[in-house]
This record gives C-alpha cells, sequence and structure tokens, in this order.
C-alpha cells in the first residue's frame, strides 16, 4: 500500500522503515529539512539498531522516501499515519504537534477522490482522535469523517530494540472507527504473524496507557519494596522479589523447565524509571483521570515512589560519606536504561541534580552519553572515578559489572559505591570497596545489628 507517515521521530521512522521493508511505499514526511536530508541520505538521526542497515535498503530499493510536504505526500498515498510527539507540559498532555499535523494532513485530503484512511499512532488520551482529531481533518479538508476513514493503531516500541518490536509484535491493536479503515490496516499488517485485536478508536488509546502504566506499577511497586527493605533490618529485596517471582502464576513450569516472562524483569528495584515515555505517560493518564473524575490513587502513588528513589540513592551517598558537602561523586550512567543514549527523564539526572544541590562536584560517566549541555561527561570510567569519594551507580549498563573494582577502587579518594541497581551482585567485588546495595538494610560498619 501507499503509506504516509508524519513525523520521522523514532517511532515514525521505525515505523516506516519497517512498513517499506515488509513491502509497502513509504513516504516519511517531516516540517525539519535537517531531518528529512538525513533519512533520505539512509542516516537515521537518533540511533535505533537495526535501524540503519534497512532504512538504506528501502532507500535503496525505491521503497521509501522523505518529504517536508504533507499534503501532497497524503494526496499521492491511500493512508497517512500521524507519528508526531506527544510530549508532556506542565502534567498535561500536549496536543499541539497532532494538532498541526492533522491540519496539514486534512489539507491533502482535499485532493484525494478515493478513500483515504488516517491513523494515529502518537500516544493520546482516550478521545482524541475521535474529537480533536476528526475535528481538525474535516475543518482543513471540508470533508467529513465518513468520506475519509479513521484508526487508531498504537506502538508498543521499546527503545533499543524497536525495530525488532516492529518486525515481530506481541500484538496489533486497531481501533477504527469505519470497516474501510480496519481492513486498511489489516492489509497493512497482513504480513505480520501475532494476534491482532480490533477494536474501538477509544480502546486502542487506553490500550496504550494501560500497558505502560502496568510497567510503571511493576517497577514502583518493586521499589516500594526497595524502601520497606531498606528500613528494616534483616530483609533484602533482591532475596524479597526473587522468591516472589518463583510464584508459578508469575514464571510457569513447563516439562519441568521454569519459564522465566519478560515482564518479571521489570519486577526489580532500583533508582527509577525513566525514558521518553513511561514518565510523561503516567502524568498524562493522571491528569486525564482528573479530567473524567476519576482520582488516580495507584497512578499517583506510582508517580510518587518514583520520584522517591533517586532521593534515596543519594542519602545512602550522604550516609556512607557522613557529609555530602564539598564531596566529589561520581555518577555512572546517564542513560535512562542501557543500550540507549537517551537521557531524557532520565533517574540519573535527578541524581545529579541533588547531588549539586548538596554542594557536590559531580562528575558522570556513560558508555553512550558523551555531552550533557552544561555538565562535564567524563570520557572514561576510569576518569570519572580518579579522586572520587564515592559512586552512584545508576544505570544498569552490564559493563559495569564487568569493570576492574579492585584497580579502580584504588584510585577513588574513598573506595565507596552505591549500587542504585543492583548490578554488581555477583561480580568480583573486592573486599576493600565499600559496595551498597539498595533494597537492603545499610548498617554503617562497625554498627551492631540489633534484632
Ligand atoms: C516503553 C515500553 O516498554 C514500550 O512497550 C512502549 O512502546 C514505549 O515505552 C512507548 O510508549 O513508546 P521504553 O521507554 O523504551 O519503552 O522503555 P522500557 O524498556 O520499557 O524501559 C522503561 C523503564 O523500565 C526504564 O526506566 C527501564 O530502566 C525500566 N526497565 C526496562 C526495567 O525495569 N526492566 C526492564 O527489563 C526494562
Amino acid at each position: 500500500m501507499r503509506i504516509t507517515i508524519v513525523g520521522t521521530g523514532y517511532v515514525g521512522l521505525v515505523t516506516g522503515t519497517c512498513l517499506a521493508h515488509a513491502g509497502h511505499d513509504v513516504t516519511c514526511v517531516d516540517t525539519q529539512p535537517d531531518r528529512v536530508a538525513a533519512v533520505n541520505s539512509g542516516r537515521p538521526p537518533f540511533y535505533e539498531p537495526e535501524l540503519a542497515e534497512m532504512l538504506s535498503s528501502a532507500l535503496g530499493e525505491g521503497r521509501l522516501r522523505a518529504s517536508n510536504n504533507t499534503a501532497e505526500c497524503v494526496a499521492s498515498s491511500e493512508i497517512t499515519v500521524l507519528a508526531v510527539g506527544t510530549p508532556c507540559c506542565r502534567g498535561e498532555i500536549d496536543l499541539s504537534y497532532l494538532s498541526a499535523a492533522a491540519a496539514e494532513v486534512g489539507k491533502g485530503l482535499r485532493a484525494i477522490s478515493d478513500y483515504h484512511t488516517v491513523v494515529v499512532k502518537s500516544t493520546v488520551v482516550p478521545g482524541t482522535t475521535d474529537t480533536l482529531v476528526r475535528d481538525i481533518l474535516e475543518r482543513a479538508s471540508g470533508l467529513s469523517a465518513g468520506s475519509f476513514g479513521l484508526a487508531m493503531n498504537p506502538e508498543f516500541l521499546r527503545e533499543g530494540s524497536a525495530v525488532a518490536d516492529f518486525m515481530d509484535p506481541d500484538r496489533i491493536v486497531i481501533g477504527h472507527w469505519d470497516e474501510p479503515s480496519g481492513q486498511a490496516l489489516a492489509e497493512i499488517y497482513r504480513s505480520f504473524d501475532c494476534p491482532k485485536v480490533f477494536t474501538t478508536l477509544r480502546n486502542a488509546e487506553m490500550t496504550k496507557y494501560a500497558s505502560n502504566a502496568l510497567l510503571a506499577t511493576l517497577i514502583s511497586f518493586s521499589n516500594e519494596f526497595a524502601a520497606l527493605c531498606e528500613a528494616t533490618a534483616g530483609t533484602d529485596v533482591e532475596k524479597v522479589l526473587g522468591a516472589l517471582q518463583l510464584d508459578r502464576r508469575l514464571s510457569p513450569v513447563h516439562n519441568s523447565v521454569r519459564i522465566v516472562p519478560g515482564i518479571l524483569s521489570y519486577l526489580r528495584a532500583g533508582c527509577g524509571f525513566g525514558g521518553s515515555c513511561l514518565p510523561k505517560d503516567i502524568s498524562a493518564l493522571r491528569d486525564y483521570a482528573v479530567r473524567q473524575g476519576v482520582v488516580p490513587r495507584l497512578l499517583d502513588a506510582v508517580a510518587a515512589v518514583n520520584a522517591s528513589r533517586p532521593a534515596q540513592v543519594v542519602a545512602m551517598a550522604e550516609e556512607a560519606l557522613g557529609s555530602l558537602r564539598g564531596a566529589d561523586v561520581a555518577v555512572l550512567g546517564l542513560a535512562f536504561k542501557p543500550g540507549t543514549d537517551d537521557v531524557r527523564d532520565s533517574p540519573a539526572l535527578a541524581v545529579i541534580h541533588q547531588l549539586e544541590d548538596k554542594g557536590v562536584a559531580v562528575r558522570a560517566y556513560d558508555p553512550m552519553v558523551r555531552a550533557i549541555p552544561g555538565f562535564r561527561v567524563c570520557g572514561s570510567v576510569r576518569q570519572a572515578l580518579t579522586g572520587a569519594d564515592a559512586a552512584i551507580l545508576v544505570t544498569a549498563w552490564p559493563e559495569f559489572a564487568d569493570l576492574d573494582w579492585t584497580a579502580l577502587s584504588q584510585i577513588m579518594r574513598r573506595p565507596i559505591v552505591v549500587d542504585g541497581r543492583n548490578a554488581l551482585a555477583g561480580s568480583n567485588v573486592p573486599e576493600g570497596l565499600n559496595c551498597i546495595p539498595i533494597g537492603r538494610h545499610f548498617r554503617p560498619e562497625g554498627v551492631s545489628l540489633a534484632l
């Protein structure tokens, strides 16, 4: 099918490239000329495994191109997918990019005589597609919905494995307002072998939030237990959650082999979730709930627990050092999770700001993040740890566990590491390194445990 994708962010470009790979004819549209040029020359404007190779081959086969003329592209395609950002602004979803994109698409619809379906892929609160988007399309095109179609098709792509997630999806959710649009989406995804859920626009919109809210809830659930264990002598959250995960309802045993579902990796304590999706989706959903007259008690708690974790690792460093004022502290990891250079809403940024507020000189190292405006990022972990009074490990990069901690503890002024992800457990931590895990009652040396 001839498809226009509006937005060349990570959702739009991954979607466009993968649909071209699946045999469709795709035009990616963006208002930023440098993005259009980058896509046309086979350079994705961000890093995502496999994307550059697939983009080059789609361009080479003539199945993909980029343009900045939305209306023209819409007019020469059968389906348009809106994949622009819906950030969170002061706790509310910001639909301005989506509105602007829908207006341009509407102009393109004026020139079309064949039936055309407009699909919302951006994450939007329930009711957005059949009210705001529909109204804008109708006004800009002069047509009534029905002479064009509407669908909502949420994405479930994780940064770092977005291409693999797209090509081998768990499920495809297709919300459609009209029958032809449901059929058009079924056609787009014909070659994808997975459950396909055909439903209403609003169910599709809500499903996306429910999915991310569950992930965030599991993380905050785990972190609530981390906090409880930190306050309870004789407890260790790793043991507690490890034992909890052995419940066969969570990890079924089949032919004597235990199946470990991927979701269990979200049942781990840490210093909080981040990224461009979970935090903003929880905020947008809380705001939506309040507007609907629902008190989002659980989501409020999920957000509050998450906000408390960076302060907890800072407090642990403070307790170990006695005082943070004037200390040199290394932050290990800046990305919101391993495998990406994305620092949006990363817990590392909250940790850094809180340390700086306490008078700490902070330096940081991350295997993929080379610079943050206004902040010193070291070129090596060695450089970050040299002369440091303590380190706080914030991102669970696997290479941190493989470091030579015996040598590194000798270049630190004080060999103290707060392991904010319990990423060093099981690695070769030398006797001389005071490695403080999270979710375990912290007992400063020499203080006996009173049971
Ligand atoms: C998330 C969802 O996982 C995707 O399904 C969804 O499509 C996407 O948001 C989106 O809305 O666009 P992503 O933000 O890439 O994807 O992040 P995740 O890999 O889920 O990580 C989110 C948080 O969970 C991070 O802070 C990470 O540290 C934590 N996490 C991640 C875990 O605790 N365990 C894991 O196994 C993976």
